[in-house]
């Protein structure tokens, strides 16, 4: 079931009196962790009101195909393509029929001709329509599209009858539409991530930083949500969205971002990655109030901040833990340096002297080190970087 963590469900519900358990359905993918949409056909809110599966998957729920209010917000294109898995359970005979002729009569079935994501279905419906030959041959037409097909279970039904047409249980379900999805190195695991630059304060209105976008340390969040990880992201003051999928949590000096990565290693982090330009100093008395201008010279005298990632690879519930280098010379020597220094497990460097790289830029190059190995990733945007350093990650934790 780990599979279906950070994983979006496109759950269609066709008309049929295992509708009901539809809404049980909801509850056991977000259990599992997965984000729930639903869809419902006009036979569907015959047997259980939008209202209800609004209210668990915690979505609005679409019904219409030509609505231009929902259009406005998510349309079926846009549904579409958010789907990780299209899952239609129950799916009725009618839709079966649709589905295998490909009509778009309807928007669950024109999300179905629309998406990329892989499609499966829980077939519900009396015995004798599931062993009419008609819906044996769309049943087949669907399997030779590549449609999963769960179930359905033989034993009594609603309507009296005994045979094959039962839907599966929900728990059954939910762990078959794990079964589509692929285990990935990360999936599972806990990826605690910091990015950005810190600030520290002079005074009330002023303080030290640096040239930090965060660029590097959101990619690689969002690469590890893409991995099957769960993800938080520790980020200073910087202007970028939070990644989808990917808890944030703010902070604004190194002593905060310190207590933050602390208290998540203290908890279930099995990967930290420091990508933080973390202050290296502090002013030692941040003053109250904002200073006057008066002497022709001030001084400010600055102490240490703490070493967040080594304080990290030296915890007792030590997490596999990455760094990085931004150095202007010596670039792979330095790095070496720091690996052995701060007992990391790896290190990913740069050369911040040119302007195309690193600091601000949308591109980076780096060198991956850790004990024993190397690997170059030449120029590319930082996304590109963030998914090969991700597996490289989650290939160096596995062993
Ligand atoms: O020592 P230097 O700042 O060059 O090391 C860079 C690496 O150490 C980065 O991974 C950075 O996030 C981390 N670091 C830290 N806490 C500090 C300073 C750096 O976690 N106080």
């Amino acid at each position: 079931m780990e599979r279906l963590i950070n994983k979006r469900i496109l759950l269609g519900v066709t008309g049929g009196i295992a509708a009901y358990k539809s809404a049980e359905l909801v509850r056991r993918l977000q259990d599992a962790g997965a984000e729930v949409r639903v869809v419902m056909t006009a036979g569907a809110c015959e047997f259980i009101t939008p209202l209800t599966m609004q209210a668990l998957s915690g979505n609005p729920v679409h019904t219409n195909l030509l609505d231009p209010q929902a259009e406005a917000g998510m349309g079926h294109i846009e549904l579409a393509r958010w789907a990780d898995l299209v899952l239609i359970a129950p799916a009725s005979a009618n839709f079966m029929a649709r589905m295998a002729h490909g009509h778009g009569t309807d928007l669950l079935a024109t999300l179905c001709l629309a998406t990329g994501a892989p499609i499966a279905i829980a077939p519900a419906m009396n015995q004798q329509m599931w062993a009419d030959s008609g819906t044996q041959r769309n049943l087949l037409m669907l399997q030779e599209k590549g449609i999963h097909v769960f179930g359905p279970a033989a034993g009594s039904q609603a309507c009296g009858d005994v045979g094959l047409g039962r839907m599966l249980e929900p728990h059954e379900i939910a762990e078959l539409a794990a079964g589509v999805f692929e285990y990935s190195l990360l999936t599972g695991k806990h990826v605690v991530i910091t990015a950005g630059p810190t600030r520290e304060a002079i005074d009330p209105v002023r303080y030290i930083t640096n040239k930090s976008s965060g660029k590097m340390g959101f990619a690689l969040a969002e690469a590890a949500a893409e991995a099957g990880a769960r993800v938080t992201l520790i980020a200073g003051p910087v202007y970028l969205p939070t990644p989808a999928r990917v808890d944030r949590v703010d902070v604004t000096c190194a002593r905060e971002m310190y207590d933050a990565s602390l208290a998540a290693v203290d908890g279930d982090c099995n990967i930290f990655i420091a990508t933080a330009a973390v202050a290296d100093y502090r002013p030692v008395n941040p003053a109250d109030h904002k200073i006057k201008k008066s002497t022709e010279e001030i001084h400010l005298t600055l102490v240490k901040n703490p070493d967040i990632v080594a304080a990290v690879s030296a915890h007792e519930k030590r997490p596999f833990t990455v760094g990085f280098a931004a150095e202007t010379q010596d670039v792979i020597a330095y790095a070496q340096a720091k690996l052995t220094n701060k007992k990391l497990d790896m290190i990913a460097t740069n050369d911040v002297s040119g302007s195309n790289v690193g600091f601000n830029s949308d591109n980076n190059a780096v060198t991956v080190i850790w004990p024993g190995g190397h690997k170059v990733l030449p120029l590319a945007s930082k996304k590109q970087i963030a998914k090969q350093l991700v597996e490289l990650i989650g290939i160096r934790y596995k062993d």
